[in-house]
């Protein structure tokens, strides 16, 4: 295989692999040889993936809990060392979308609860994963972050807080652990069909194709992102060719943020 798509030999820890970005990756990541070690609060969701990842020859460990909990990000780095010996990739991408609405209306319990989850989860997730990285002096680590990570989010303000503090994270972890060779980056993906954008339980009586639209309408490409269009700069990321990019944070937009 093309070294800069060859996984094998690796070891690749998950979170939010139930669904979406996660789930597709950790198919990805399978597909090209890496062994996983799979997170996620759905438990049904997250035994499917394992299942696909296994059928496409990966030896995978799923392990279901709350990243907003540091001891789940402790315990997710401790069983890719107990039973492969080593971390080589992590992805912090469990995440959760808050009830939209304007500032001057936000509580506190959804301010609490988006920094508990996408920021908390990937601090606790970097502070253990590093750990090991560093005595390996080796790793590579993605934090998902959003394009509400890198501009004003009207009526997402504690999402857009939640994800900018992503950004800062990783830039500080890449700038401490530059030295000892672990890169750290941040992805920032525009809206894209996952589950959490196009979730009818959301939006109940919306039609989803025109919500898809509406959202798309100020993007250059007019359209929403595909999921696949995101995981392919994630592999390219991850990429053991990639050896020399750390601490950005990248936008994948369709060209939102050359506006
Ligand atoms: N879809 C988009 O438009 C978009 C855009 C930019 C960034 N993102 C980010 O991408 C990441 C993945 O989102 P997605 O679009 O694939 O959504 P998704 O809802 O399909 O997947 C998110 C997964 O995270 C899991 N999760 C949520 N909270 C958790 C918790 N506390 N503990 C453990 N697992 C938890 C969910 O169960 C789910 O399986 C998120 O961080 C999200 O903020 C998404």
């Amino acid at each position: 295989m093309d070294n800069l798509l060859d996984f094998s030999e690796k070891v690749a820890l998950i979170t939010g692999a139930a669904s979406g970005f996660g789930k597709s990756l950790a198919e990805e990541l399978a597909k090209r040889g890496a062994n996983l070690v799979l997170a996620d609060f759905n438990e049904e969701g997250l035994t499917l993936t394992k299942q696909d990842c296994e059928t496409l020859g990966s030896k995978v460990i799923a392990l279901t809990g709350d990243i907003a909990e540091e001891a789940h990000s402790e315990e997710l780095v401790k069983a890719a060392v107990d039973n492969f010996g080593k971390l080589d990739i992590a992805v912090n991408n469990a995440g959760i979308a808050p009830k939209l609405g304007p500032l001057v209306h936000l509580d506190g319990p959804t301010l609490s609860r988006q920094l508990d989850v996408n920021t908390k989860g990937v601090a606790f997730g970097l502070k253990h994963q590093l750990r090991v990285m560093a005595a390996q002096k080796e790793g590579a680590i993605l934090n998902v972050s959003s394009m509400a990570g890198l501009g004003g989010t009207p009526m997402g303000s504690s999402y857009g807080a939640a994800k900018h503090a992503v950004i800062g994270l990783t830039k500080t972890a890449a700038v401490e652990c530059g030295p000892i060779n672990v890169r750290v980056n941040a992805i920032c993906p525009f809206f894209t069909s996952t589950p959490m954008v196009d979730n009818p339980t959301m939006n109940p009586n919306d039609n989803i194709e025109e919500v898809n639209k509406n959202l798309a309408r100020g993007c250059p490409m007019k359209r929403i992102a595909r999921v696949e269009e995101i995981v392919n700069v994630m592999v390219m990321i991850l990429s053991p060719a990639n050896s020399y990019m750390n601490g950005i944070a990248i936008p994948v937009d369709g060209g939102m943020s050359a506006m």
